[in-house]
C-alpha cells in the first residue's frame, strides 16, 4: 500500500472519453481504482472502457453514458455505477461546456445559462446524488475540474470564467458542509491544455506563441499532466486536503 494507492476505490469521472477526464481515468486505473467512463456518446464510452480493461485488467472500467445537462442521466450514472461496483468513493466532475467565445455583450441568454447550468448547477446535482453514501461510509473525495480562467479576468471567456470561479467556491462551500463526514471537496485548475475543448486557444501558432511567451515553462500542457493531482486528491495522499484549488498551468498565472 503506497500513499497514492487507489486499490479498492471506485471513481466516477464525467467527460472521461478524451482529454483531461480520460487521462484522470487512465491514471486512477493504473493506481488500482475501478473507474466509470462517461460522456454523451455510449459507443465511445464502451470503446474507452474496453481499452482501459485491456491495459489494466478485465473489470477495471465500465462505460455509462450521461449528458451532464440531464438530471435523469446523472441519476442513472450514479445508480448504474453503484450497480456495477457497489459504491462510489471518488467523484470527478470534469465535463463542462463553453458554447461562446467573445465579449460578454455578445453572449446569448441561452449560452450564458447553459454554461452556468452545465458547469455549476450540474456539478451540484451530481455531487448531491453521491454524497449520501459517502456520509454513510464517512469517507469520500470529490474533485471538480475548474480552470485558471476562474482566477483571472477574461475578454473572451467571460461566462465560462464566471462558472469556473464558482466551481472553486462550490468546493469551499461543500468542503465546509461535509467535512464533518470526512468528505473532501477540491478543485483542479488547469491552465491551457492541448485538448479538443481548448483548440481555439492553441491551434493557431500566433495565438499559441502569445499564450506561452511569458509562461515560465514556455509551453501549454497535455492532459496527463493534470492526472497526478486527481490521483493525489483521490488517494490517501490527499486525506487532509479540502476546499482547495490546485493550479497546474506551467506557471502561466504567476508570471
Ligand atoms: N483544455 C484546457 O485547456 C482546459 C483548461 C482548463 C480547464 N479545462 C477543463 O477541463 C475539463 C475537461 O476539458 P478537456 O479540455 O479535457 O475537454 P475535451 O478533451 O474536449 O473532453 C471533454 C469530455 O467531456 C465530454 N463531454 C462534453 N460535453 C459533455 C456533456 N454535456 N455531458 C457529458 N460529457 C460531456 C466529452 O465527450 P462527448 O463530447 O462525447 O460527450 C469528452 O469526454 C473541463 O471542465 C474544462 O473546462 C480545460
Amino acid at each position: 500500500m503506497t500513499l497514492f494507492d487507489m486499490k479498492g476505490k471506485v471513481a466516477v469521472i464525467t467527460g472521461s472519453t478524451r482529454g483531461i477526464g480520460r487521462a484522470i481515468a487512465e491514471r486512477m486505473a493504473e493506481h488500482g481504482a475501478k473507474v466509470v467512463i462517461s460522456s454523451r456518446k455510449a459507443d465511445v464510452c464502451e470503446q474507452v472502457a474496453t481499452e482501459i480493461n485491456a491495459s489494466h485488467g478485465e473489470g477495471t472500467a465500465v462505460a455509462i453514458a450521461a449528458n451532464i445537462s440531464s438530471k435523469e442521466d446523472l441519476q442513472s450514472l450514479v445508480d448504474e455505477s453503484n450497480r456495477s461496483f457497489g459504491k462510489i468513493d471518488v467523484l470527478v466532475c470534469n465535463a463542462a461546456s463553453n458554447p461562446h467565445y467573445g465579449p460578454l455583450a455578445t453572449i446569448s441568454d441561452d449560452q450564458f445559462r447553459k454554461i452556468l447550468d452545465n458547469n455549476i448547477v450540474a456539478n451540484n446535482w451530481l455531487i448531491s446524488m453521491v454524497i449520501p453514501q459517502m456520509i454513510e461510509r464517512k469517507d469520500g473525495s470529490i474533485i471538480i475540474v475548474s480552470s485558471v480562467g476562474g482566477l483571472k479576468g477574461s475578454t473572451i471567456l467571460g461566462a465560462y470564467a464566471i462558472s469556473k470561479a464558482a466551481d472553486m467556491q462550490l468546493a469551499r462551500n461543500l468542503a465546509c458542509e461535509y467535512g464533518q463526514h470526512n468528505i473532501r471537496v477540491n478543485c483542479i485548475a488547469p491552465g491551457l491544455i492541448k485538448t479538443d475543448f481548448a483548440k481555439a486557444l492553441w491551434d493557431n501558432p500566433d495565438n499559441l506563441k502569445a499564450r506561452t511567451a511569458r509562461s515560465p515553462l514556455l509551453r501549454i500542457g497535455i492532459p496527463d499532466e493534470i492526472a497526478g493531482a486527481a490521483v493525489l486528491m483521490g488517494s490517501k495522499a490527499g486525506n487532509f486536503m479540502t476546499g482547495q484549488t490546485i493550479v497546474i498551468d506551467g506557471g502561466a498565472t504567476i508570471s
